[in-house]
């Protein structure tokens, strides 16, 4: 029987997606991709499922695309293989992403991470772009979200030399949210998880929509989907909860309308 590529487990309204390639570093071959997007998509669609955290292996998240696969490719065939479908899927899903970084995140991992929400990682993890040291550059996002994330000229840097930079360097350039011990990454990923699944699910969802919006296009497009998803949310039954409990001096009950 083929070996499942990712793993999912369910704790409640967070699900743990697993990559489980573990002999390979988790290389993300089209095959790895398509199985993700998939797995993250059934998870999207159900209804008890309010966050989900994305982990790999102990030495690591993910080493990047699968060179093997890539090694003979022509242009052609890259276009053909269009592995651009799945991380487009990945990136509009609705629900929360926690990446649980544990030892390597490089290439399309780190870019993989990056597409996560919240980035949790052992202190051991390390993060970056290393393409340029195979002749090619990154492909999934990386000149993008990584510069947006740590900033135009550390981008630059890691992408132009290729060279990974530490957990405690990504979190001082502003990539990772926390930095744990390494035995402690799911568990810290999951705590995070809970807290944002307590939160109004439909509160968190169109906010967590107007901060990507932001990100992607201008600022001013952000502002405007921001404003109009807060008055929005004067529709749901969950603010009037929310304000009301606050008042009432009690722990708010959301129900997710
Ligand atoms: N694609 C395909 N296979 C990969 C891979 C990748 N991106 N990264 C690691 N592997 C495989 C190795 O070929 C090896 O397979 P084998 O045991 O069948 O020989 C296995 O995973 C373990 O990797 P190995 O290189 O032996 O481990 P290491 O601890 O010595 O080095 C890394 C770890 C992450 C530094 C090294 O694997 C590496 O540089 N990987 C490529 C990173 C990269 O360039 N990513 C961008 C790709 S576009």
């Amino acid at each position: 029987m083929a070996q499942e590529l990712v793993l999912i487990e369910k704790q409640g309204a967070v699900a743990i997606a697993r990559l489980n390639r573990p002999d390979k570093l988790n290389a993300l071959s089209p095959e790895m991709l398509a199985s993700l997007a998939e797995a993250l998509e059934s998870l999207n669609k159900d209804d008890a499922v309010r966050v989900i955290v994305l982990t790999g292996s102990e030495r690591a998240f993910a080493a990047g695309a699968d060179i093997e696969a890539m090694a003979k490719a022509s242009p052609v065939d890259m276009l053909l293989r269009n592995t651009r479908q799945y991380w487009q899927r990945l990136w509009t899903l609705d629900k929360p992403l926690i990446a649980a970084v544990s030892g390597v995140a490089l290439g399309g991992g780190c870019e993989l991470a990056m597409l996560c929400d919240l980035i949790v990682a052992g202190e051991s993890a390390r993060f970056g772009q290393p393409e340029i040291k195979l002749g090619i550059m990154p492909g999934a996002g990386g000149t993008q979200r990584l510069a947006r994330a740590v900033g135009p000229y550390r981008a630059m840097e890691m992408i132009l030399t290729g060279e990974p930079i530490s957990a405690a360097e990504a979190q001082r350039a502003g990539l990772v949210n926390r930095v744990v011990p390494d035995d402690k990454v799911l568990e810290e990923a999951l705590a995070l998880a809970r807290l944002i699944a307590e939160r109004p699910p439909v509160a968190v969802r169109l906010a967590r929509q107007a901060l990507r919006y932001g990100m992607e296009r201008n600022m001013l497009k952000g502002l405007e989907m921001e404003r109009r998803n807060y008055r929005l949310l004067y529709e749901t039954e969950d603010q009037k909860e929310g304000m009301q409990a606050f008042l009432e001096k009690r722990p708010p009950k959301f129900k997710g309308r």
